[in-house]
């Protein structure tokens, strides 16, 4: 069975966590504080490690359900146990006062994030869905999209895999590289929701995507 550390205990984290148990994958969380990651496992139905790095080392897929801010500290903790597995990176780095992104033009998070971790398979996924939809992807009457950005084959099988069986359509956006613009529109999505004081579920569905990203999931 695929093992998934699911690194905080928040809205992502949960969301993401509680999806896996149901959809038959072994799920254990890892945070900061342990209250609140018994708290965490309980509610999803999940266990929980002692360490981040004890987490991961038991998993084969690693999502990070942390600020932005605090993805180097989280990435030197897991850095010794972390070659070779899937990474998620579901993050989007907005700066502190909300007015935008903090990361340079030329840059995203993810390729940051690769670059604290070089023996990883960095993924960037569920940036764009908003907590509330991946625990509820069926709420608003269409399926919705998971678009991530990957160079990495395996990390490509196991997203798609792991969006698909949570109820999304998932779709190939491009290489780590194309995580700039999947930050980019989440940020977006993100700043309409600000502007118009709206319900925080806005999500993306691409009419038409090309058969090429659309990866079968075996
Ligand atoms: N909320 C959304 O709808 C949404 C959607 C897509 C992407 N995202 C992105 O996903 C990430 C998580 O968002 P969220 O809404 O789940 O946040 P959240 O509810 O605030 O949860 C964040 C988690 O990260 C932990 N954390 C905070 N600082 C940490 C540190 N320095 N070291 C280790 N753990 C730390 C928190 O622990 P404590 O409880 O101990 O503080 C908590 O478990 C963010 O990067 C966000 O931009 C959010």
């Amino acid at each position: 069975m695929t093992t998934i550390a699911i690194i905080g205990t928040g809205n992502v984290g949960g969301a993401i966590g509680t999806a896996a148990v149901k959809a038959g994958y072994d799920v254990v969380f890892a945070a900061r504080d342990d209250e609140k990651t018994r708290a965490a496992a309980d509610a999803a139905g999940a266990g929980m490690a002692s360490s981040l790095r004890d987490a991961v080392a038991q998993s084969d897929i690693v999502v990070l359900a942390v600020p932005y801010g605090a993805l180097a500290d989280v990435a030197a903790e897991i850095a010794p146990v972390v070659a070779g597995k899937i990474v998620v990176d579901p993050t989007n780095p907005l700066k502190a006062d909300y007015s935008g992104l903090a990361t340079a033009a030329d840059t995203s998070g993810a390729e940051e994030l690769a670059a604290l971790l070089p023996g990883a398979r960095v993924v960037k996924a569920f940036n764009t869905l908003f907590a509330g939809n991946t625990a509820n992807p069926e709420a608003l009457g269409i399926q919705l999209d998971s678009l991530f950005a990957t160079d990495d084959e395996a990390a490509k099988d196991a997203i798609c895999g792991l969006s698909s069986s949570i109820g999304f359509r998932p779709i190939h956006v491009g290489p780590l590289t194309a995580s700039r613009e999947l930050e980019a529109m989440a940020w977006l999505n993100i700043r309409l929701q600000l502007i118009s004081n709206g319900s925080w579920n806005t999500a993306f569905a691409l009419v038409s995507p090309p058969e090429a990203a659309l990866t079968k999931v075996a």
